[in-house]
């Protein structure tokens, strides 16, 4: 299993050019199955997940042909197959969203209950209450889901949670249902809205998204269409934190600044200079950063994925903070590996409380989750001396070149 070494103390200066956005380009790619069409998906990441994701829409029929490192088109005119193999869904959580368009478009889904994950259980109960309010009938048996719906139908939905995925989910489905589908407390993600755009394009009829109530007008077919997926705010976000951590200035292009508002306004109280420049964003950190108190919210909140980043951050910032994560409930694994580091974090319930010190020193370490394998890159470029990170493949999922975009602005990582 390969390993990423960090040698601590380079202050990182120069450029870099954030990729498409993972949580956008994930559901964007499934929802081509709704299509009868060609669609091609622009701008995307070069991620483990986004390999896995083509894999599982090609199990399930859909031609996915690769134009270049960035670009697919996909298919999906002939799908025949309604089961999402086991190893993909246990593999990667978001192939549930496989569930919409299958139900939509063959009447049947039948998918492996997602297993839990580092960082929570990570139910699918919302999910499937919506595709029953709209006519499914589910059924588990054998560790697997069963769905099955003559034809969807609108309905309206209330999500006890403003889940994401849940949200994705209906909204995919509804896209193709008769009648009128209607989302309340449903999530607000730019993510999601860049899915509610691609949809649109195809010939689709949704409008509220990024607010907290949707309506999807059911169409009976949809076209092909041409998409750019949006910027990963949550890279941009791990990549500001590493002009802040490393006293350094990066210029992040590829950024839209509205959709970091509660970091940049964090990143602002601890002490950092962040200021819009055209299509991106200039970054500047300082020395002794100020220690701020952070509570991770569904968007427009302070985002969940940028929890163990900042954390980070914090270990090395004068005075104390209190991290509270509301999102999952088991979201703090990277504190163990940062207190290797030298880190003095307590943890109490859902909150972290972070006791800045003068330096953390470099340790082998191991990546337990995506944000948290970032986060220890990030603390390895503070630490004095050389941190080793095991189980890479975690961070693979998640960032798109990361050692190289790290190493083009200074920063003393390899893999080995
Ligand atoms: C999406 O996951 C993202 N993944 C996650 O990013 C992100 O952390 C999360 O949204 C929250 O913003 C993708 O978009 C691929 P949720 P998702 O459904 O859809 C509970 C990363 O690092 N819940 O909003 O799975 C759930 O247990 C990843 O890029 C239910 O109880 O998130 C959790 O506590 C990690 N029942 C909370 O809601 C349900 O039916 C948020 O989950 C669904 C969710």
């Amino acid at each position: 299993m390969g390993k990423i070494i960090v040698q601590g103390g380079a202050r990182l200066s120069g450029e870099i050019a954030v990729s498409g956005a993972k949580n956008a380009v994930l559901p964007v790619i499934v929802a081509a199955l709704l299509s009868e069409g060609d669609c091609v998906i622009q701008d995307m990441p070069q991620l483990a997940d986004v390999s896995t994701i083509c894999d599982v829409i090609c199990e399930l029929g859909a031609d996915v042909e690769k134009i270049n490192g960035k670009s697919v088109k996909i298919n999906a005119n002939n799908i025949n197959n309604f089961e999402a193999p086991y190893d993909y869904v246990r593999k990667m959580r978001a192939s549930v969203l496989v569930m919409g368009p299958l139900l939509a478009r063959l009447g049947k889904a039948r998918i492996s209950m997602p297993g839990g994950c580092a960082i929570g259980t990570r139910p699918i109960d919302l999910h499937l209450k919506g595709f029953e309010a709209m006519g499914a009938r589910i059924n588990m048996e054998h560790g697997y889901i069963a769905a099955e719906a003559d034809r969807l139908k609108g309905a309206r939905i209330y999500l006890d949670y403003p889940s994401v995925g849940a949200t994705e989910n209906i909204m995919m489905a509804g896209a193709l249902a008769a009648g009128t589908t209607v989302i309340e407390n449903a999530a607000e993600e730019p993510e999601l809205v860049d899915l509610a755009n691609f949809i649109n394009s195809m010939g689709g009829s949704i409008r509220g998204a990024g607010t907290k109530v949707i309506k999807i007008e059911g169409v009976t077919s949809l076209g092909g269409t041409t998409h750019n997926v949006i910027p990963d705010r949550i890279e941009a976000g791990t990549y500001m934190i590493a002009a802040a951590i490393t006293g350094g200035e990066l210029f992040l292009e590829n950024v839209i600044e509205d959709h970091l508002k509660p970091l940049i306004a964090k990143l602002k109280e601890a002490g950092m200079q962040i200021e819009e420049k055209g299509t991106g964003l200039y970054v500047r950190g300082e020395k002794n950063m100020k220690a701020v108190d952070v509570k991770t919210l569904p968007y427009p909140g302070f985002p969940t994925d940028m929890q163990a980043q900042f954390m980070s951050l914090m270990t090395v910032t004068q005075g104390t903070s209190v991290l509270t994560e509301t999102v999952f409930e088991n979201r703090f694994m990277h504190a163990e590996e940062l207190r290797r580091m030298g880190a003095h974090i307590k943890i109490e319930g859902r909150s972290a409380v972070i006791e800045g010190v003068q330096r953390l020193t470099g340790a082998p370490v191991k990546a337990p989750d995506l944000r948290a394998g970032a986060a220890l890159i990030l603390a390895g470029l503070a630490a004095e001396g050389e941190t080793e990170i095991a189980n890479t493949f975690h961070i693979d999922r998640g960032y798109d070149k990361i050692v190289e975009k790290l190493r083009g602005v200074g920063a003393k990582i390899q893999r080995s």
